[in-house]
């Protein structure tokens, strides 16, 4: 069952989604090499709980962190732990906040230091591929909509989109109905409606698409070890245009055109 929002609603969903922003703002400066995930997990708890919100994450379904943050050829779910961030590594940091009875999503893929050519290509390209989703986020457009313009412009540039993990509604739970695929066809799947909010994020890897779920239950990485990216943004439908409810602050700020 899809559930439609009201403005009142989405608002509070927003401040939520400021929250989770400025997490990701503030965790990203602090990523540098030699730090660990579990350093910036313990960051973004603390930053969450004093701006009196919750990290959804932790203890959904028995997850056992704050937040997921997960290196180079690691899709999602990755769960902070010792592992010591380097120069030219990927790092996907993929914060949940509840504030009040709201939640919002958003993830976000730093470049430590200097990243090769081609790891930012990727970064670039998921980016941009989270833009056409949104852009495609319009009254009466489906959901087949959004999936086909993701898998676009991702299989344009050559990479893979990952088909066995989607994007979903978000708002009241963290996981909501309707699934948002990064592929398909337009036209097909739900109808678009105002007041939905949904969580579009593109999960792309440089290789394969394939992946494999580590025997922790939750790390899912790519099969060929190529290295993946993943961005984020909670949307609602509205009728003039979609609302971006995570919009980035700080060090995570987007090219401009997603903005639009
Ligand atoms: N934030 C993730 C998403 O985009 C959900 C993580 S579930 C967790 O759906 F339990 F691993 F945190
Ligand atoms: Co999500």
């Amino acid at each position: 069952m899809i559930i439609r929002k009201s403005a009142a609603e989405i608002d509070r969903i927003a401040r939520a989604g400021t929250l989770v922003a400025e997490t990701i703002s503030h965790v990203g400066e602090r990523i540098e090499p030699g730090i660990t995930t579990l350093e910036l997990d313990r960051i973004a708890d603390g930053f969450i709980r004093a701006s009196g919100g919750v990290p959804t994450s932790q203890g959904y379904k028995g997850y056992p962190r704050a937040i997921c943050i997960s290196t180079n050829d690691v899709v999602v779910h990755g769960i902070p732990d010792g592992t010591v961030v380097e120069d030219g590594d990927l790092v996907t940091i993929d914060v949940g906040v509840t504030l009040g009875s709201a939640i919002a999503d958003s993830a976000y893929t730093f470049a430590v230091g200097s990243v090769d050519p081609e790891s930012q290509r990727l970064l670039d390209v998921c980016q941009d591929a989270l833009a056409a989703g949104i852009a495609e986020a319009r009254l009466g457009n489906r959901i087949g909509d959004i999936s086909h313009a993701v898998q676009t412009v991702v299989e344009g540039a050559g990479f893979s989109v990952v088909k066995s993990l989607v994007g979903h509604g978000v708002g009241r739970h963290y996981h909501e109905d309707p699934h948002v695929p990064n592929f398909g066809d337009p036209g097909r799947g739900p109808r678009l409606s105002e007041g939905m909010t949904i969580a579009i994020e593109p999960m792309i890897t440089m290789g394969g698409p394939e992946v494999w779920l580590a025997e922790d239950g939750w790390t899912i990485s790519t099969t060929d070890g190529s290295r993946a990216a993943h961005f984020e943004h909670t949307v609602a439908i509205l009728p003039d245009a979609p609302r971006i409810l995570t919009p980035r602050v700080g060090i995570a700020t987007e090219r401009a055109r997603l903005l639009q």
